[in-house]
């Protein structure tokens, strides 16, 4: 009922806009493509997909008028979703690479993120120089993937799933986890026997993926993204999923 309500709503405005104004063509429709396998940006709760990615995305939908439509899909295939246009924008807590800047542009960044090691407690690695010649798993795609593969003499599992690495490491398939720093306090929160090695590997920045060449959504969404910044809404959100140590 509310969903037909808010799409009724965006309709509505969209309509506005477009003989209200006669020039500017409304979007409808915001369709976000994302991997909820991340928590706290993006996880199910019960049937549905929230977190800190989902709630900006929901927030810019608002500013722009339009229904947000959420696509879980595996991390790897973000990318090719939002260069093909089958996705408006990929929000993933995807980190700027200049690697991903090749295919896709990216919004100004809405996060600052690192790339942590989880290890069993009684790991001997103590720093990432300590990851040499062991055997490390990732999610596929990732930067954690990439950073990995640098690691002199490592072995690098791959997953689709970070808690999928996780669990492999709860298992002793593998001796170390690279991950986000957010998700990596989660799902040691969930597993018992692990703990976050205090040196970080790298600083890396969150933003929003978009269609090469589709200034026009590019702008509203940084514009969007500002707006979220200035009035606090966005620490809110990140408030709201983060709780301070
Ligand atoms: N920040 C990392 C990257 O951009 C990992 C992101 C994973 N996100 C996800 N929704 N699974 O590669």
């Amino acid at each position: 009922m509310k969903k037909v309500f808010v799409s009724i709503l965006a309709l509505s405005l969209g309509v506005l806009t477009v003989f209200g104004t006669g020039c500017t063509k409304k979007q409808t429709e915001l369709i976000m493509a994302t991997n909820a396998e991340f928590p706290p940006y993006e996880y199910y709760d019960g049937d549905k997909i929230v977190g800190i990615d989902a709630e900006i995305a929901q927030a810019i939908a608002d500013e722009m008028g339009a229904t947000l439509v959420i696509e879980d899909m595996q991390f790897d295939s973000i990318l090719a979703s939002v260069q093909t246009g089958k996705a408006d924008m990929g929000v993933a807590g995807m980190t700027i690479t200049e690697d991903r800047l090749q295919n896709v542009d990216f919004s100004i960044p809405y996060a600052t993120a690192m790339q942590v090691i989880i290890v069993p407690e009684d790991s001997d690695i103590t720093t990432p120089d300590d990851l040499a010649g062991k055997t490390i798993g990732v999610q596929l795609g990732t930067t954690g993937d990439i950073y990995a593969d640098d690691i002199e003499d490592a072995t690098i599992e791959r997953y689709n799933k970070g808690f999928e690495a996780v669990s492999a490491l709860t298992q002793g398939k593998v001796d170390a986890v690279i991950i986000d720093n957010e998700p990596a306090k989660v799902f040691v929160s969930q597993n018992e026997g692990l703990k976050v090695v205090s040196e970080e590997f790298t600083i890396e920045e969150y933003a929003i993926a978009i269609k090469k060449g589709n200034t026009d959504l590019l702008n509203q969404v940084n514009d969007a993204i500002s707006k979220l910044q200035e009035s606090g809404k966005l620490q809110e959100i990140v408030d709201k999923y983060i709780k301070a140590e």
